[in-house]
């Protein structure tokens, strides 16, 4: 199994979701979260100054698949998170070793 972890806009959320749904994934965890990534934050020019937002606002999903859906979650979350601009997110990808449920045999 595979964790896959999406870290994107929280505008695209709904989208993303509807996405996995559509290529048979329904489990995932989503948290809301801060982030940084290779620009280290915007940079804000105002008349009285400037000034660096570097925390940025972003969701992260938490999606486990078996492997052999690893590729498809990773495109259904590019497709539907993507807007071309810089800051759309990234996807890391992390080895899982068991999936249990807690209740039941
Ligand atoms: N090296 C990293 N380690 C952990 N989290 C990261 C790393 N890089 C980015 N992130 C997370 O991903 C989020 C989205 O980053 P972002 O989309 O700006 O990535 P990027 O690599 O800078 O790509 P882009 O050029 O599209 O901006 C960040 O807010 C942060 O939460
Ligand atoms: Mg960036």
């Amino acid at each position: 199994m595979k964790m896959i972890v999406a870290i994107i806009r929280p505008e695209r959320l709904q989208s993303v979701k509807a996405a996995l749904t559509e290529a048979g994934i329904s489990g995932m965890t989503i948290v809301p979260v801060r982030g940084r990534g290779s620009q280290a934050g915007i940079r804000f020019t105002t008349r009285v100054g400037s000034f660096c937002v570097d925390e940025i606002e972003k969701t992260m999903l938490e999606i486990v698949v078996e492997d052999d859906r690893k590729q498809d979650a990773i495109d259904a979350v590019r497709r539907s998170a993507a807007t071309g601009s810089i800051g759309d997110g990234r996807i890391f990808v992390i080895p899982v070793e068991e999936s249990l449920k807690v209740g039941g045999e």
